[in-house]
C-alpha cells in the first residue's frame, strides 16, 4: 500500500486531498498546526476511512516570523523512518495565506512569515521527503500553488511573491531529481470553494476571479483530483503546471454575465 503525506489537512482543500487519496487506498500521512484539530481530523478520517492507515502529526513551520523549524522537519521523518512508513507522494498544500499585507504597512517580518512558509519549510520537506524516496528508487511531490504566481492580485504581496518562488521551487528541484525517478509537479487553483467562501457569501458574490468561462470556481475535490493524477497517473510528467481555475487566467478581463 501506497502512502501519501499531505500538509495542513485538517480543514478546507487539504481534507479533499486527504479523501481522494484515502478512497484510492493510500495510506495517509497529514500535518496541521493546531494539536486538538489533529486529533479531531484524525478521528474523523479513520471513521471514513477504516481500511487505510491514517495518521496526524502537529507541526508548524516556523519557530518565529526569520526561522523555520527545520528540527521537526527532520523529527517527523525520523519518527516515520522509525515506524518503517515510506511516504511515496508529498503533497504540499499548507501555505500562509498573507492575507492583507499592505505595502508601506506591514513589518518586514510578516513578508518573512509567508516567504519562510510557502517557499523555505516547502523546500525543507521537500528535501527530507525527496532524500527517502531516492532510497526507495523514486517518489513524486505535488505543490499546491496559484494562479496568483501568474497574475498578481491586491494587498497579497507576500503571498504572490512566495506563490512565483514557489514555481521556480517547483522546477528546480524537478531538474534535480528526475535522476532519482522523483517527479515533481504543481497544480495551480484558483479560487477554491473553502470555509472562508461559506462565511462571506456576499463578499463572494462580487469577487472578480467568480466570473471564469467555465461560469464557476472549484471545489476542494477538483483540486483533489489534479493532484491524484499528477501523482498517480502522469508517470511521464515532470515540472509541470495544471492550472484549475475554470479559466479564470485566459481572460483579458472577468465575463459578467448578465444579470438582467
Ligand atoms: N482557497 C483558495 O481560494 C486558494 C486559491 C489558490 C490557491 N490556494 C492554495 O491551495 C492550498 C490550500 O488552500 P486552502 O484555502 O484550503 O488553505 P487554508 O484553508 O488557508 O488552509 C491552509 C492550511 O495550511 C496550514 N498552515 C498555514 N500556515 C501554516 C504554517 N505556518 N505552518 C504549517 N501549516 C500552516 C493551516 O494549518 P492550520 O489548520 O493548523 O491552521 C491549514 O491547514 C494553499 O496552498 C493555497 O495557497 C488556495
Amino acid at each position: 500500500m501506497k502512502t501519501a503525506l499531505i500538509t495542513g489537512a485538517c480543514i478546507n482543500t487539504g481534507v479533499a486531498i486527504v479523501e481522494k487519496f484515502a478512497s484510492e487506498g493510500y495510506n495517509i500521512i497529514f500535518t496541521g498546526r493546531n494539536l486538538e484539530n489533529v486529533h479531531a481530523a484524525e478521528r474523523e478520517y479513520r471513521e471514513k476511512f477504516p481500511d487505510v492507515q491514517i495518521v496526524g502529526y502537529h507541526i508548524d513551520s516556523l519557530l518565529d516570523e526569520r526561522t523555520v523549524d527545520e528540527e521537526s522537519v527532520e523529527k517527523l521523518f525520523a519518527e516515520l523512518d522509525e515506524r518503517g512508513i515510506f511516504t511515496e507522494t508529498l503533497v504540499l498544500n499548507a501555505a500562509d495565506q498573507g492575507l492583507g499585507q499592505k505595502i508601506f504597512k506591514n513589518p518586514l517580518t510578516d513578508l518573512m512569515r509567508v516567504i519562510n512558509t510557502n517557499v523555505v519549510w516547502n523546500y525543507c520537506l521537500s528535501e527530507h521527503a525527496a532524500k527517502r524516496m531516492k532510497e526507495n528508487g523514486g517518489g513524486n511531490i505535488v505543490f499546491i500553488n496559484s494562479n496568483t504566481a501568474y497574475r498578481a492580485i491586491p494587498d497579497r504581496v507576500a503571498y504572490v511573491a512566495s506563490k512565483g518562488g514557489q514555481l521556480g521551487l517547483m522546477r528546480a528541484l524537478a531538474l534535480d531529481l528526475g535522476k532519482y525517478n522523483i517527479r515533481v509537479n504543481a497544480v495551480l487553483p484558483g479560487m477554491i470553494k473553502t470555509d472562508r467562501w461559506e462565511k462571506n457569501p456576499e463578499f463572494y458574490k462580487s469577487v472578480p476571479s467568480r466570473f471564469t468561462p467555465i461560469g464557476d470556481v472549484a471545489v476542494g475535490a477538483d483540486i483533489a483530483d489534479a493532484v491524484y493524477y499528477f501523482a498517480a497517473c502522469a508517470k511521464n510528467t515532470t515540472g509541470a503546471e495544471l492550472v484549475v481555475d475554470g479559466g479564470n487566467t485566459i481572460q483579458l478581463y472577468p465575463i459578467i454575465p448578465d444579470r438582467n
